[in-house]
């Protein structure tokens, strides 16, 4: 299956570059970028100082090839690990001045209840795909009272994991199988991931494999961003119908949603 874009995306990713004269044109005079990531995709091409809250440890440009590899979603997110550290899985459009721990805080008090409210109780094993740091991780172990499985290409990141009874952390080889066994998982959780896949057969790729480790009957839940401006180079801001038609076995519906520094999010929810 392909998943189709919508026009403008289909457009842009027939491009070779970036579409930052885009992100500039939809950009509120005087305002914050509100794309996929905030200031995450155009970290390439941001010039120094043109925004007042620019991280004082972030680079003008990631130290990222424009070339195309083998992994270049990966490759950027190992980029940004390097230039950010733990900061690096956060939107870069929240303030310097904003706590990684009030972010995260933010973060946990619109998913969990999300995911408390659709678990069915019978669930005991958790993937949080795309872990990061694993700042959600112990949360998801938690919230089945069991384990959670965070899985991540960026060894950076995961070095960065805090170590858990009730979390384990598996390196994930992009291209490869997940380091998962069939039916491994009662749940598979994301936290802005999935709009980093930056090909549709990638993303068909990857919900192949979510469908294969995750138990029949499993809870499917993706906090993404669905933001609708174009796509620009290192994500793409689908939206929720396009998620439901990469897991049409899933049925996913809205479960909720939140602002996070100006992007919108949904909280998609199916089994
Ligand atoms: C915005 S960060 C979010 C991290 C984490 N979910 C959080 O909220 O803290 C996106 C994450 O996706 C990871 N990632 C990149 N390519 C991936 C892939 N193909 N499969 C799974 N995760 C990937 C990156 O390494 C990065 O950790």
């Amino acid at each position: 299956m392909v998943l189709p874009l919508r026009p403008a995306q289909r457009d842009d990713a027939a491009a070779d570059g970036p579409r930052l004269d885009v992100l500039r044109r939809r950009r509120p005079a005087g305002g914050r970028a509100d794309h996929g990531l905030g200031r995450l995709a155009a970290l390439h091409a941001r010039r120094p100082a043109r925004r007042g809250h620019r991280h004082a440890a972030e680079p003008d440009r990631l130290p990222v090839s424009p070339e195309r590899t083998a992994a270049p979603g990966a490759d950027y997110w190992r980029a940004r690990a390097r230039a950010l550290g733990e900061r690096a899985v956060i939107s870069t459009d929240h303030p310097d001045g904003a706590a990684l721990d009030d972010v995260t805080a933010r973060h946990r008090a619109h998913v969990l209840p999300a995911l408390a409210a659709e678990l069915d109780g019978t669930e005991r094993t958790v993937l949080d795909l795309g872990c990061g740091t694993g700042r959600l991780t112990a949360d998801l172990a938690a919230a089945v009272g069991g384990r959670a499985i965070g899985v991540d290409p960026v060894p950076e990141l995961l070095a960065l994991a805090p170590a858990s009874a009730a979390t384990e952390f598996r390196t994930l080889e992009v291209g490869e199988p997940l380091p998962l066994a069939d039916d491994e998982v009662d749940v598979v959780f994301t936290l802005t991931v999935l709009g980093g896949l930056l090909h549709d057969d990638e993303l068909d790729a990857t919900a192949g494999e979510i469908r294969r480790v995750l138990r029949p009957g499993g809870l499917l839940l993706l906090a993404e961003s669905v933001s609708d401006l174009p796509r620009v180079e290192h994500w793409v801001p689908r939206s929720a119908d396009d998620y439901a038609q990469a897991f049409p076995w899933a049925d996913l519906r809205v479960a909720a949603r939140f602002d996070d520094a100006g992007d919108p999010i949904a909280v998609l929810a199916g089994r």
